[in-house]
């Protein structure tokens, strides 16, 4: 005889056993395209502290994947797509990257790289096709020489990829299919991953749906609820990550994949550098994006939940702004790992800051009092300061868009300045500058929460706790295509979905 009661409590018993089991927890990007990015083990602490137990790389920075070892944060590691073509050519040099960039940390640190992600949609439309006969052979490559080195278990490849792989032919999540000129090549790829029981990742920005289209129903980015369904034969959206996802689900279903299996590999929202990118948005849209994950919610055609890696941990502030000024600024807490904005992680538990950040000076490089606003000298100035540090700030619609011009001037000096480690050279400006220490930013009068700052930035000379192994990479700053540019793109099949029904 069942006792209801008994049965109840059993249940919940299992249930959080499984959740224990599976290790339940957040998934972000982190990506150190920064002039002074936090020592890595602060992020890793950061990430740890707020419940985040995955991370995704762009690449096989040592001093991340070192930090990372014995963390209890899985690890999907990313290849650019440079690599792409080495990569393809040759399965040595595939095994070379395993044995050095995964079997070295694996072995030696303890990282737990649970994923390769081979490129970085590689078939955007932007690339105008430069990726398309590598990707597919490096991917194969990079298995091959995952299996050679006995992790072929462990370690799953995948590919992540724009949404703008795929696209509808009737408006609406149900007529999806992959992108005519690359279909048979995605059909190849899918088998693959799948006959090896390995995901395939996209990532999808509801902001770039909103940024591209200025008659986009601004509700239907979030997910309140509050925006007219888009109804779809027995389904309703309401929001535009289900009715994308739904879109890649039907292509997948088209193409004979009935479970593939998914993951979602960036999604987020930027704090500035656009006038839909502040904080309330952002925070409105990631505490929904939480709560739906802490539900385990899936969408209606795939209601299981997908692991979904949220673009991202922290701002980076030498991204490529190709795609906009809001690239530098997707992180849920600041460069400095400080917080931008509060999230409830579940349960009441609210976001906490980076610990142990260390700080230069407080003091600011500001433009000289004795200066005049018609040196023939300022325009050049301000445009050099601004070419070498980050400005995005300043652009129509953002946190300090609003400055009067010698404030201005002062934010692309100071910016300058604080990024070239308040050099006292790099204060100079031909005489129009001066180094202050008192705080230039404006009064932040009605406490507005995406108000102007003029930064100060961290010190990264302190000697942390970490023996480095060699570095492999250049870290190079600024190479175009490193996180998703041109994402944008392939939101437009989401507006047409409302276009169509209105
Ligand atoms: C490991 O990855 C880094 C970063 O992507 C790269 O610079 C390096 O060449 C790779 N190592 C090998 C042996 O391929
Ligand atoms: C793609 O082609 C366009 C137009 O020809 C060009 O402007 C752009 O620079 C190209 N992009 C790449 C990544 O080759
Ligand atoms: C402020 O500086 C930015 C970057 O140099 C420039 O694009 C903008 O036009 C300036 N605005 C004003 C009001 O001077
Ligand atoms: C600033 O200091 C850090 C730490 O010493 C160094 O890595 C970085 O290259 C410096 N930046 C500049 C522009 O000098």
């Amino acid at each position: 005889m069942g006792h209801p009661k008994l049965w109840g409590s059993l249940l919940l018993v299992v249930c959080c056993l499984s959740l224990v089991k599976s290790g339940f927890g957040f998934a972000c990007n982190w990506g150190t395209r920064s002039s002074h990015p936090l020592p890595p083990d602060i992020v890793v602490k950061l990430m740890k502290d707020n419940g985040f137990n995955k991370v995704k790389l762009f690449e096989a920075d040592p001093g991340a994947l070192q930090a990372l070892g014995n963390s209890g944060l899985q690890v999907m590691l990313g290849i650019p797509n440079e690599f792409l073509a080495p990569l393809a050519s040759s399965v040595r040099v595939a095994e070379n990257w395993v044995a050095k960039n995964v079997s070295y940390f694996i072995s030696n640190f303890g990282t737990n790289i649970r994923y390769v992600a081979v490129g970085n949609e590689p078939f955007l439309n932007a690339y105008n096709g430069s990726f398309l006969q590598s990707t597919f052979p490096a991917l194969q490559n990079i298995q091959a020489a995952l299996i050679k080195a006995g992790l072929g278990r462990q370690v799953k490849v995948t590919i992540p990829l724009n949404a703008d792989v795929y696209e509808t032919s009737n408006g609406l999540p149900s007529g999806g299919n992959f992108r005519p000129d690359i279909r048979d090549l995605m059909v190849n790829i899918i088998k693959f991953l799948s006959n090896n029981a390995c995901p395939l990742t996209i990532n999808i920005y509801p902001f770039l749906s909103l940024n591209a289209d200025p008659h986009f129903p601004k509700e239907y980015a979030f997910f309140s609820g509050n925006a007219a369904p888009v109804i779809d034969g027995s389904i309703s959206y309401t929001n535009v990550l289900d009715a994308n996802f739904d879109t890649l689900v039907s292509a997948l279903e088209k193409n004979g994949f009935t479970s593939m299996p998914l993951i979602i590999g960036e999604v987020g929202w930027p704090t500035d550098g656009d006038p839909s990118a502040n904080k309330a948005n952002a925070q409105r849209f990631n505490q929904g994006l939480i709560e739906r994950i802490n539900r385990r919610q899936g969408t209606p055609k795939r209601p299981v939940p997908t692991d979904t890696y949220i673009f991202a941990i922290v701002d980076e502030d030498a991204k490529s702004i190709q795609p906009g000024n809001f690239e530098r600024h997707w992180g849920v807490f600041n460069y400095d790992g400080t917080i931008k904005y509060s999230l409830n992680m579940g349960n009441g538990k609210q976001l906490v800051p980076a610990k142990g950040v260390q700080y230069l000076s407080k003091q600011w490089c500001v433009m000289s009092p004795q200066a005049s606003l018609s040196d023939p000298n300022l325009p050049n100035s301000v445009a050099y300061a601004c070419d070498h540090a980050d400005c995005t700030s300043l652009s129509y619609g953002s946190s300090c868009g609003n400055l009067d011009a010698k404030s201005n001037v002062s934010y692309a000096f100071n910016a300058y300045f604080q990024t070239m480690n308040q050099s006292s050279n790099a204060c100079k400006f031909s005489n129009l500058a001066t180094i202050s220490t008192i705080d230039p930013s404006p009064p932040n009068q009605g406490n507005n929460r995406d108000a102007c700052q003029f930064g100060i930035m961290i010190d990264t000379t302190k000697k942390r706790h970490l023996a480095r192994p060699p570095r492999t990479s250049s870290g190079t700053k600024l190479r175009i295509g490193q996180n998703s540019c041109w994402y944008w793109i392939s939101f437009l099949l989401v507006p047409s979905i409302l276009i169509m029904k209105n």
